[in-house]
């Protein structure tokens, strides 16, 4: 649910210029939901509240509906996620080949809880649903990137090549 009375001030104006850009070029915006928040996402990093109340106002589409496609799809982020978003896929394919051992250990290793991220800013776990490379079970994207066939031993292995990075 989202408090009606959220500052929009706090937003960053640039950015919003950005995203009403993109929004007024569109003929149909009411809907294209969908891909306003794709693009919220990429100009933002990540969509809070007070940006989805935003939306739900320049699109005249309910701020409850905006938050509801937020919080379906896995994809979407609503809080600030760190420089690598570890994403592991518990669809059915995935967790039926050990997808569940693979975020525990990720989980266990960088000392956090599902969703959260590491306090030097640098990992943000979370388990989305199936995204779709079911012959690669078990799945796990680290931003852009896709990786299959992850074991709990891979899963480690490939944190470190990312520990060293950024
Ligand atoms: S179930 Fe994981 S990619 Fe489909």
């Amino acid at each position: 649910m989202i408090d009606i009375n959220l500052n929009l001030n706090e937003l960053d104006q640039s950015l919003l210029k950005k995203l009403d850009n993109y929004v007024d070029s569109l003929e149909n915006p009411e809907g294209s939901l969908i891909n306003i928040l794709h693009r919220a996402q990429k100009i933002f990093g990540h969509i809070p509240h007070n940006l989805q109340l935003y939306i739900s106002r320049k699109v005249n589409v309910s701020a409850a509906r905006v938050n509801g496609v937020v919080s379906f799809y896995s994809y979407f982020n609503e809080e600030k996620t760190g420089d690598y978003l570890i994403s592991v896929c518990m669809g059915t394919a995935c967790y039926v080949k050990g997808a569940e051992k693979v975020l525990h250990k990720l989980l266990e290793e960088l000392d956090i809880e599902q969703g959260k991220t590491t306090e030097d800013g640098k990992f943000t776990i979370k388990d989305v649903r199936c995204i779709g490379a079911c012959g690669l079970a078990p799945v796990v994207t680290i931003n852009e990137d896709v990786f299959g066939h992850i074991t709990k031993v891979s899963a480690l292995e490939l944190l470190d090549s990312y520990r060293g990075e950024k």
